[in-house]
């Protein structure tokens, strides 16, 4: 059996996901939100774009100065004053990263940069060059790799490490990839790129078609040491890999994958509703491990399992991702067991026909009702 691998967790909530259309987040609240990505574990906090505004670029620079632990990051295009001012808020923090990105896809060449594969090139290295004469964590993503020719990708690749990049980061920027091809272009760079050892193989996946932690799960399964995620899976448009289901599912099924995260899971719920209450983005009710309904069963054949044996239904355990326990809902689905082990815990104990009695007047309840609380059990009841 082989030994897991330690996949780093880049956190960009605060980059990415505060791109999301609603969901800027004030000074304060960024800071709030940095401690609670300390305490979840996180290895790598990408806390801003500090050109981008005064405000943005004072969240990065007091998060660099204030948090100890992961590494504080900071995004720059390839250009001198992107560069200069994401060192200038990023200077104080004990473990600084700079994060630099160039688009390479023929798409964005020909129609937004205006440049040929040469140029890109060379704008690519001397901003590496720029970011590692400050600093020597330097990330680089080619942006919309995953529409970008391989061949040329791995030019890019080769130049950006040989020029300093510790870190090369696979950004799907348009959500266009599917698993299988994600999982190509990692191996094809681990296979063709003569340098690829000395750097970081990282993942940026958008989910414009829903596949963005799929899509993240194959590039690791391919040798990507990184994945960058956002909490409850904001970020531009779709947004991004949501941080709790890849850690989860790396977890979840480590005897697949076999590789482990620094995260402590248990944090997952607290952190997921801190960052929709700060954003304002709700968190969809049947979401993977932070929705209301992920560990919610309301069918009366699940809930007998469920009373049985919790791994009938359930392939995680709730207090592994920071919930009390598994909520059995009454709704008009559930069946006998699931309502006599309600009443007893409510401090009723009924056999027989006083049982079949409040089961039948439940079950008309139920009908009317989507969900029947303890306080109309007891109702019904007395
Ligand atoms: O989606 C993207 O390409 C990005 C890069 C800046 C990494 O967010
Ligand atoms: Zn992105």
């Amino acid at each position: 059996m082989s030994s897991s691998r330690l996949i780093k967790i880049f956190d960009t909530t605060l980059r990415d996901g505060e791109q999301s259309p609603g969901a800027s987040m004030n000074h304060q609240e960024k800071l709030a939100i940095a401690q609670a990505l300390v305490d979840l574990g996180v290895d790598v906090i990408e806390a801003g774009f500090p050109i981008a505004s005064p405000d943005d670029f004072e969240a990065v620079r007091e998060i660099a100065i204030n948090f100890k632990g992961p590494e504080i990051c900071g995004l720059a295009r390839c250009n001198d004053a992107d560069i200069d001012r994401a060192w200038e808020a990023l200077k104080h923090a004990d473990r600084p990263r700079i994060h630099v990105f160039l688009a390479t896809s023929p798409i964005h060449r020909e129609h937004k940069l205006k440049m040929t594969c040469d140029e890109v090139v060379a704008r690519a290295v001397k901003g590496v060059e720029r970011a590692a004469n400050y600093c020597s964590n330097v990330e680089f993503s080619p942006e919309d790799a995953g529409r970008t020719e391989l061949d040329f990708l791995c030019r890019v690749v080769e130049a950006v490490i040989a020029a300093g990049a510790n870190t090369v980061n696979i950004p799907d920027t348009v959500g266009y990839a599917t698993p299988m091809e994600m999982g190509r272009v990692i191996k094809t760079l681990r296979d063709r790129v003569p340098n690829i050892e000395k750097a970081v193989l990282s993942v940026h996946c958008h989910n414009d078609l829903g596949l963005a932690v799929a899509n993240s799960l194959a590039a690791i399964e391919n040798g990507a040491g990184q994945v960058e995620c956002t909490i409850n899976g904001i970020g531009e448009r779709a947004g991004n890999c949501s941080l709790e289901e890849i850690v989860m599912a790396l977890r979840t099924r480590n005897d697949f994958y076999r590789c482990d995260t620094g995260i402590d899971s248990t944090k997952l719920v607290p952190t997921s509703r801190l960052v929709s209450e700060t954003t304002g983005l709700l968190v969809q009710r049947n979401k993977a491990i932070v929705g209301r309904n992920a560990f919610a069963h309301e069918a009366g054949i699940h809930q007998d399992g469920m009373l049985k044996e919790r791994t009938t239904y359930e392939i995680m355990r709730p207090e592994d991702v920071g919930l009390s326990s598994t909520d059995l809902v009454l709704g008009k689905h559930s069946g006998r067991a699931a309502l006599n082990d309600r009443l007893r815990r409510l401090g009723f104990d009924l056999t027989g026909d006083d049982l079949n009695r409040v089961f039948e007047e439940f079950k008309k309840l139920a009908d009317r009702k989507k969900e029947v609380l303890d306080d109309d059990l007891v109702a019904l009841v007395q």
